[in-house]
């Protein structure tokens, strides 16, 4: 399929865009500098929070971010179990969730979490972290994905 050109020209912190390639849902979301700063602290409850299985984004993202930019986050919207759609619940708040809830994704069919860098906790059905798909700046507002 061809390449996605998105425009975050417009994208306000917190909020989400939705983009489509090769049929599939690609979110881009800016996080704040709080979610930020809690990425590192959930890495004890995370199955793979380096992300180092490289079936789970290009070789050039790396980090807990997992992005090219700090606060900008481009994924894949489908859970990794069986490909339901995640809800994103990115408040920072103890509930609905478990008492260490920072934000991120739940996908309603079985229960799996990611945080909002994608990162699956432990102790859920989806076995990987949520993808990231190819994608790169082709200047400070737009993405090519793809
Ligand atoms: Fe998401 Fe099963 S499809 S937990």
């Amino acid at each position: 399929g061809a390449p996605v050109i998105a425009d975050i020209g417009a994208l306000q912190e917190g909020q989400r865009l939705i983009f489509e390639w090769r049929g599939q849902p690609i979110w881009i979301v800016k996080r704040s500098k709080a979610v930020l700063e809690a990425l590192p602290t959930l890495n004890d409850q995370l199955r793979d929070p380096m992300s180092e299985n490289p079936e789970q984004q290009p070789p050039y993202i790396k980090g807990v971010t997992r992005s090219l930019k700090p606060e900008i986050s481009v994924l894949v919207g489908l859970c990794t179990h069986l490909g339901c759609s995640p809800e994103m619940k990115a408040e920072i708040r103890p509930e609905p969730f478990d008492p260490n809830w920072k934000g991120g994704y739940f996908c309603p069919c079985h229960k799996s979490k990611f945080d909002m860098a994608g990162r699956v906790f432990e102790g859920v059905p989806a076995p990987t972290n949520l993808i990231v798909p190819p994608h790169h700046y082709e200047n400070d507002t737009t993405i090519v994905i793809g």
